[in-house]
């Protein structure tokens, strides 16, 4: 089965790079104006300027002078959770902190609470909404955490729903084990027996039923030290979990270089940054991941792209998507977000948010770009001036249609 794509205002990220781009060429996004795009069995065939399109196929589709480009690949969220907390949202307009509302048992406490209360079926109910909202504003691979369960059988069910999510949805989804986001309360006397249950038990019990890829920690003043992150990390690897890191959220914690020295996938946060953790990225594999949606729900620092971009750094953007720091999964204002306040060209912000996005879990041969073998997952905008309309019109939905494998959604 061949699906034509025609009348394409211009084919955006076309590229056979399977690897990161960094530094200077994050600026550059290769494009073909007046294209076509030829589908097979799910996957890209070909493509090139309209010129050179074969003469038929078993079915059209007319992009109708829109932009077309590779879906979003958004590699943090947590969008499997449990009730929501726009309480804690009025709690912060009224002047308490996020580290505030955490030592008092809300924050990632309050979700958890929640999420143990709430059956695996109605959790899956709540988060699969949430997977075809963001799929329909583009996003066509994620990343999702647990992390809100903190007992052994609340992280395996949320584990679960995240693998029910993926059996039922032709998006691709990454799995990431993130029972380190915070210490319950019952153990805030004795964190060591948290960090004992999570070595112990979680973390065999999530590779024997092959629940994860990834492990992630929290590492931030309150939450983990950069101690306890290794030890989770190290054991996460022993079971064939590769390291993540929320890393520098609130403070220069030394979480980015313990995700270097552990050759983590991805650091991710990084609102606070001084030369030496962006020296320790350099050279490394780390991808460094930025999540503006977060820094803006908080009113927080936001990273400093221009700088690591200046480094020859392969940044990275994603959502966050979660109840406490970013309600929203919407990759097209995470971009805006990016351009309007890290300063990030929408060429070097496309980029992050698509290709470098397929790296940070280890998508690169499937997604990322336009190119040949790859998953014909593309979005077709509604007709636009220019590729920075998208996010100069911040907030307005331009997203007219999403195809995951050759397939509209
Ligand atoms: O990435 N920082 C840690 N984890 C989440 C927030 C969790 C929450 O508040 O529910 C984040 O921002
Ligand atoms: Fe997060």
């Amino acid at each position: 089965m061949r699906t034509l794509v025609r009348n394409i205002k211009s084919l955006v990220q076309v590229d056979d790079v399977h690897s990161t781009v960094s530094g200077a060429r994050l600026a550059y996004l290769p494009t073909i104006e007046n294209a076509f795009l030829l589908i097979e069995d799910g996957r890209i065939a070909d493509y090139g300027p309209l010129s050179l399109a074969p003469e038929s196929a078993d079915d059209y589709i007319d992009a109708k002078g829109g932009y077309v480009l590779p879906t979003w690949c958004d590699s943090h969220t947590h969008l499997v959770y449990a009730g929501s907390r726009e309480s804690e949202f009025v709690d912060r307009i009224k002047g308490l902190t996020y580290e505030e509302i955490s030592a008092k048992g809300g924050g990632i406490l309050n979700s958890a609470k929640r999420l143990q209360a709430t059956s695996e079926e109605a959790l899956f109910e709540q988060s699969l909404p949430r997977l075809h909202e963001i799929v329909s504003t583009g996003t066509g691979a994620v990343e999702v955490k647990s992390g809100y369960g903190l007992t052994l059988e609340a992280e395996l069910k949320m584990l679960r729903v995240i693998r029910r999510l993926k059996e039922q949805s032709t998006v691709s989804i990454k799995a990431t084990f993130l029972g380190a986001h915070s210490i319950p309360m019952e153990y805030r006397a004795n964190r060591e027996a948290y960090i004992d249950l999570i070595v112990n038990e979680m973390i065999p019990a999530v590779a024997t039923g092959g629940l994860a890829d990834y492990c992630d920690v929290f590492c931030e003043k309150g939450f983990f030290t950069v101690e306890e992150s290794e030890r989770i990390l190290e054991t996460g690897l022993k079971y064939g979990l590769k390291p993540k890191l929320h890393a520098n959220q609130l403070s220069c914690s030394g979480a980015v270089q313990l995700g270097v020295n552990m050759k983590a996938v991805s650091v991710d946060h990084l609102e606070q940054m001084g030369d030496a953790e962006i020296a320790a990225l350099k050279g490394s594999t780390t991808i460094p991941t930025l999540l503006p949606g977060s820094a803006f729900f908080l009113n927080n620092h936001y990273p400093p792209a221009r700088q690591m971009i200046d480094a020859g750094l392969p940044i990275c953007l994603a959502t966050d998507m979660n109840p406490g720091t970013t309600p929203s999964g919407n990759m097209p204002i995470t971009i805006a977000l990016a351009c309007i306040n890290m300063k990030m060209l929408p060429e070097e912000a496309i980029n992050a948010a698509t290709i470098n996005g397929a790296a940070a879990m280890e998508l690169l041969e499937s997604h990322g770009t336009i190119s040949k073998g790859k998953v014909a997952s593309f979005i077709i905008t509604k007709p636009m001036p220019s590729l920075d309309f998208l996010p100069y019109a911040y907030g307005s939905n331009l997203i007219d249609r999403v195809y995951i494998n050759g397939k509209m959604i």
